[in-house]
């Protein structure tokens, strides 16, 4: 990969990614809303890399911009051979249940949000007819959950769109990765207390660079999330409308 772009290049998961590939990239695209954070990450991403880095300040919540924003990548670097989308938030979904509007700010942020994006970055791709669109999901977006089912649908709003997405690509040799981490120990759920079933943002980060270079469709990370959640999948509606998850 020479060219990377991350979007959401402030996320843990985001920086874990960067410092494994930073030495194998010329140029790196760095966006994120937090102009200090950009700043400290472009930094250190100066001192584990030769290439060049770009930083871009944007507020990627906001659609309307998607466009700007993907030309002004592209006049920045070139071609774009890989993206990695990787910005979101933990929706409260508590505050969902009396506060609908803050449910559809948060299914924007981490569902239609990231369809537009994606959609932006898939017709730069095709006209380059190369590179790789990844785009970080969840293995919440594989069932609703009482538990965090206003999160989950936006994550599976994005899975299903990146599935016809990917078909959709094919024809322009355009490579669409969905990533479904399981449970990470970053920033997002620092207030969680972790256990076995935790993996490292640099573990995930290993998994994501993997199935970049190997063209996968879909990975699970760590893999064996998607044996949990075939399980989840099976139990039956009248089962699993009683489970407290
Ligand atoms: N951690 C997990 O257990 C887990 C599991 C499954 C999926 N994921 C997904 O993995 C991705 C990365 O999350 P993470 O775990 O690395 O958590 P994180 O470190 O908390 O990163 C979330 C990032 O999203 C950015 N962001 C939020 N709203 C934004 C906006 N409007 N515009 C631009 N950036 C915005 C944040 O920017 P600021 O730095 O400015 O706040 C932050 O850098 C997310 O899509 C998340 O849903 C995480």
């Amino acid at each position: 990969m020479k060219n990377l772009l991350i979007l959401g290049a402030t996320s843990g998961i985001s920086q874990a990614y960067l410092n494994r590939v930073a030495d194998r990239c010329e140029k790196i695209v760095l966006v994120a809303r937090s102009a200090e954070k950009l700043q400290q990450l472009a930094e250190h991403a100066s001192t584990i890399s030769d290439a060049s880095v770009t930083t871009l300040v944007f507020d990627l919540a906001n659609a309307e911009e998607h466009g700007k924003l993907v030309s002004t990548v592209t006049e920045t670097m070139g071609t774009i051979d890989c993206a990695l989308v990787s910005y979101g938030q933990l929706t409260d979904q508590a505050r969902c249940a009396t506060d609908p509007a803050y449910a559809m700010e948060q299914f924007n942020l981490n569902g239609t949000s990231t369809v537009s994006l994606s959609l932006h970055l898939s017709n730069q791709l095709a006209k380059q007819g190369s590179g790789s669109l990844a785009v970080i999901g969840s293995v919440a977006g594989d069932r609703g959950r009482r538990s965090n089912y206003c999160y989950g649908a936006a994550k599976s709003a994005v899975e299903s769109f990146l599935a016809g997405l990917r078909s959709d690509m094919q024809k322009h040799k355009v490579h669409v990765l969905t990533i479904k981490p399981g449970f990470v120990d970053t920033p997002m759920t620092s207030a969680f207390k972790k256990g076995a079933l935790w993996a490292s943002a640099d573990k995930v980060a290993s998994d994501i660079d993997r199935a970049i270079t190997k063209k996968k469709s879909v990975l699970y990370t760590p893999w064996f999330w998607r044996y949990i959640m075939l399980i989840i999948k099976c139990i039956p509606e009248f089962i699993f409308k009683k489970l407290p998850l």
